[in-house]
């Protein structure tokens, strides 16, 4: 309701030859009276939300190399692994497809915890083909990067098994 009040005031304003306010300029205070008070605003100045936001992910090899990167909301973990270049032999071998196991990753108990989604039956089923199997194991290619799993540490094991061969 404001918004149209500020938007058709500015509108009288350019019909009746006045300057439109620019961008972070003060709307004066007679065009924003609510409710018989008073108040000031001001046009918004903030950039719109990018739409790529990132999150921090580290991934520790087994020999304790700690590989800090970023990923896109949005974006799985095998993406993170593929868009960034990081060398895990054999990591993501089906591209995704949930047809081979490579991408097996094992995760803190809290960080499990609070992983959106749980695994489906096709995920559980293959990562049943996985080395070195934890309750915590779950497939990169599966989860999926929220803003909620900022600052997530994931373990690559030292060893994979694609189930396709
Ligand atoms: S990349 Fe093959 S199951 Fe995830």
């Amino acid at each position: 309701m404001f918004r149209f009040a500020v938007t058709s005031r500015v509108c009288l304003q350019l019909v009746r030859g006045g300057s439109a306010p620019r961008i972070g300029q003060e709307i004066s205070k007679r065009t924003a009276h609510t409710h018989g008070e008073q108040s000031t605003r001001f046009l918004s100045t903030s950039q719109p939300k990018l739409l790529s936001e990132e999150v921090e992910i580290t991934f520790i090899r087994a020999n304790g190399e700690r590989i800090k990167t970023k990923g896109k909301i949005g974006d799985s973990l095998l993406d993170v692994v593929v868009n960034n270049n990081i060398d895990f032999d054999g990591f993501g071998a089906c591209e995704g497809t949930l047809t081979c196991s490579t991408c097996h990753l094992i995760f803190s108990k809290p960080d499990y915890d609070r992983l959106p989604e749980k695994p489906s039956d096709e995920e559980l089923d293959m990562l049943d083909l996985a080395y070195e199997l934890t309750d915590t194991s779950r497939l990169g290619c599966q989860i999926t990067l929220s803003k909620d799993l900022q600052g997530l540490e994931v373990r690559v094991p030292a060893t994979i098994n694609d189930a396709r061969s």
